[in-house]
């Protein structure tokens, strides 16, 4: 255990004491304050935040996320920032929601109960809880899974609902040679025990809002919003909603019955999967082309619309001015970017370790 120091927040008003060791970011979990984040790895940016005061040090991170002039500002990030002062610093997002939802961050040890193709590289993974038994999480979060027989774990995000009983259910892609994903195919045995933590992430659905909805993912991104749609056919919540679902080929598409299944649940729920590289000479008579461009031909203006959006960075990236461009107001874009744990391609990995002491000051 190292030097305790206390960090205050603005505009919340919140306090926590933080341990020199642990990042600004756990010890709020610690004290059971979500605060906004996502990928907790230095890449996504969604815990940067504004240093008003004090001394910290960062841990490695991508340059995607703070830039050399956000640094430089006075920003940081909090998934990798280590207090060695009091601190005063500003938060320049959170969800009210979310942020005091009391639900603890728990480790969890479970067995393999199936998993199932979905796809050529896409499959299932169901867990079966044992001790707990049981995990609580909002529709969208995610959980920390760990590679068996090491402390290191990927984030994959819940793909069913706690009414699950005694599941966790997630929707991983399989990459070659991917330290975890890769044993989905074949290296991980039913009955196999697995340790996870959970529940991390901001990405759920804002209830409180009445506003119309846009879903847009790609890939295993259906993950948390297949989680989020069941959620909505089990509250009956009708609000109207289009999840655009972009894949490149026809054998890259699963859960279209179960999909239609929820139009049918759902009456103003809407379905619009898109195919990047459809065989031309197939059968497929849906949506064609990149799905941020189907995005783009298909919808007016969405002032008003909430987005929800899961799946690779670069779909998200370029799915963001697209919204915006339509009206959609920048503080009701929600994310879930897939980030890889690994070095990012084209970005630079960076430590603040100033001249001397390391510190941010
Ligand atoms: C908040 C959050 C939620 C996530 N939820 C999900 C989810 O629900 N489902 C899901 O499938 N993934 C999800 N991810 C991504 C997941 O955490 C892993 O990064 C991914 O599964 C790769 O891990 P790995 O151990 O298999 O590969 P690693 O060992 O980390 O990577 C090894 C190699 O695999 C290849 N690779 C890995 N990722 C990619 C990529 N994105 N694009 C291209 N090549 C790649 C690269 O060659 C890389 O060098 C999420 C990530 C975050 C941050
Ligand atoms: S949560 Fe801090 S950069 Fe992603």
């Amino acid at each position: 255990m190292g030097e305790k120091h206390k960090v205050y927040f603005e505009p919340v008003g919140i306090e926590i004491e933080v341990d020199e060791e642990e990042t600004i970011l756990d010890a709020a979990f610690r004290h059971g304050v979500m605060l906004m984040h996502g990928c907790k790895e230095g890449q996504c940016s969604a815990c940067k935040s504004f240093l008003i005061e004090g001394d910290l040090e960062m841990g490695k991170y991508s340059t995607f996320a703070l830039n050399e002039t956000e640094l430089d500002e006075g920003y940081v990030l909090l998934c990798k920032s280590h207090a060695y002062s009091d601190l005063e610093i500003e938060l320049l997002s959170f969800h009210d929601e979310m942020m005091n939802t009391g639900i603890p961050i728990q480790l969890v040890y479970a067995e393999v109960e199936a998993v199932e193709d979905l796809t050529h590289d896409i499959k299932k993974l169901v867990l079966n809880l044992v001790d707990p038994p049981e995990l609580n999480f909002t529709p969208g979060q995610y959980a920390e899974i760990y590679i068996p027989g090491t402390e290191v774990h990927r984030a994959y995000s819940m793909s069913n609902t706690t009414t699950s009983d005694e599941k966790a259910e997630f929707i991983i892609k399989t990459y070659p040679g991917g330290r975890f994903s890769s044993l989905l195919s074949g290296g991980l045995e039913v009955g196999d025990r697995m340790k996870l933590k959970a529940p991390f992430g901001m990405f759920s659905l804002r209830e409180k809002s009445e506003g119309d909805i846009i879903f847009v993912g790609g890939g295993s991104g259906m993950a948390p919003i297949w989680s989020i749609l069941t959620h909505m056919a089990e509250k009956g919540i009708d609000r109207k909603a289009t999840y655009y679902y972009g894949a490149r080929t026809e054998k890259d598409l699963f859960y279209l019955d179960e999909l239609a299944a929820l139009e049918e649940k759902l009456p103003n729920f809407r379905f619009v999967p898109a195919l990047s590289d459809a065989d031309p000479d197939g059968n497929w008579n849906g949506e064609t082309g990149l799905i941020t461009d189907v995005v783009k031909r298909l919808e007016g203006d969405l002032s008003g619309t909430e987005a929800y959006l899961a799946g690779p960075p670069p779909m998200i990236d370029a799915a963001i001015p697209v919204l915006q461009m339509k009206g959609v107001d920048p503080d009701h874009v929600y994310f879930d970017k897939f980030t890889t744990t690994g070095e990012v391609e084209g970005s630079e990995q960076k430590e603040v370790r100033g001249p001397e002491t390391g510190r941010v000051e």
